[in-house]
């Protein structure tokens, strides 16, 4: 038995970002970042709402933190906000479906919610997703990231209520995204691709969303980074990404994405970096329990198998500079850090189970390969 669930209305396309439908509420909250704030990304919709009553959030912080947020959303409960806009990469967006969460319940903080379990008794606002980078996916899938810097841990805001309204994707948008940004978020939409197939929740639908991203981005990304401007590389990008965020919207994500969030807290590697870096060891260790799915992956993909498309993956790491990044970070202890590792939810939805000790051998790996450079 399978299931296919996803609510958001996605408008995709050169241009479409400027006359793309706003919220039709009188009272909207933009959230985004000084950077696109400075570049003029948010100009063309402040235009448009100028006759509206738009609050405007522009202080999401990279991989956004659940204190933070609990602080900002106590400063705009008065506001009676009814609809929320975001404008911005993957930390904006969350931030975004974060407060979506809180300003309908006056009575709920993301730490009640998150640590405690309570549950927000009225349903989020209505959220406008307007993606400025090619790799989150969160424009379409029902869950963000938040970061709980207090307990060391990562912890998620989940629920079918979560998915945005509408995603506005416009390649177009990610034509000023420099260079270590393409790379990192590209690397993250193909982790998204890889852990949706090797999910134990995959379906047909899923497989389907996370091959088609897997054939734009492989071909795409290097271009991407080389030249900003290409416009073609960066729609390929665009499609790649919002493919990949369908695809775990439907089965989450797997053990590489559980693995990545302690070493982004303890290296502070960037996520799309730290969740692609096992991507090759993980591919040869389900490899040995394939059920037909990477073989034919791989076939598909202009490999011959599981082992040459890793190699594939090794290769594209070195050629955007992976090991580099990996090497630059102070040194890690990684082998202590296996029991938060398996901690996260994620961690049980590998297609082969791995337990601490077959999760040490992939980080020992990962890191001999990654320091030893090509
Ligand atoms: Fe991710």
């Amino acid at each position: 038995m399978w299931s296919f669930h996803l609510p958001t209305e996605v408008l995709f396309g050169n241009g479409v970002y400027g006359d793309m439908p706003l919220p039709a509420e009188e009272k909207v909250l933009v959230v985004s970042t000084s950077g696109s704030m400075e570049r003029g990304t948010l100009t063309p919709v402040m235009e448009r709402m100028a006759d509206r009553s738009v609050e405007l959030f522009t202080d999401v912080r990279p991989n956004p933190d659940l204190d933070g947020i609990d602080a900002a959303a106590a400063d705009m409960r008065r506001l009676g906000i009814e609809a929320v806009l975001a404008v911005g990469g993957g930390s904006s967006i969350d931030t975004a479906k974060a407060l979506a969460r809180l300003l309908p319940n006056p009575d709920l903080s993301l730490s009640a919610n998150l640590r405690e379990g309570k549950a927000a008794k009225s349903p989020p606002l209505p959220l406008t997703a307007v993606p400025t980078t090619s790799g989150t996916g969160s424009e379409v899938t029902p869950f963000a990231t938040i970061w709980d810097r207090r307990d060391q841990v990562k912890r998620s805001v989940d629920g079918k209520d979560v998915f945005p309204l509408r995603a506005v994707v416009d390649p177009m948008l990610t034509l000023t995204l420099p260079r270590d940004q393409t790379i990192a978020t590209g690397m993250d939409a193909i982790s998204h691709a890889f852990e949706s197939i090797w999910n134990s929740d995959c379906t047909p639908v899923s497989t389907y969303f996370a091959f088609s991203s897997l054939s734009l981005s492989l071909d795409s990304l290097a271009r991407a980074a080389a030249d900003g401007s290409d416009l073609e590389a960066r729609e390929m990008m665009s499609e790649a990404s919002l493919l990949a965020g369908m695809s775990i919207s439907q089965t989450r994500t797997a053990v590489a994405h559980s693995m990545s969030y302690p070493i982004t807290m303890e290296m502070g590697l960037d996520h799309g970096v730290a969740c692609s870096l096992m991507l090759p060891e993980l591919l040869r260790y389900n490899a040995v329990a394939d059920d037909g799915r990477l073989q034919a992956l791989s076939m598909g993909l202009g490999y011959r198998g599981p082992e040459e498309l890793a190699e594939g993956l090794e290769d594209l790491q070195t050629d955007l500079g992976l090991d580099e990044m990996y090497r630059s970070c102070e040194e890690v202890d990684l082998l202590c850090l296996d029991k938060r590792m398996l901690a996260d939810s994620r961690a049980v939805n590998n297609m082969r189970p791995v337990g601490e000790e077959e999760l040490r051998r992939i980080l020992s790996d990962m890191d001999a390969r990654l320091r030893r450079g090509p």
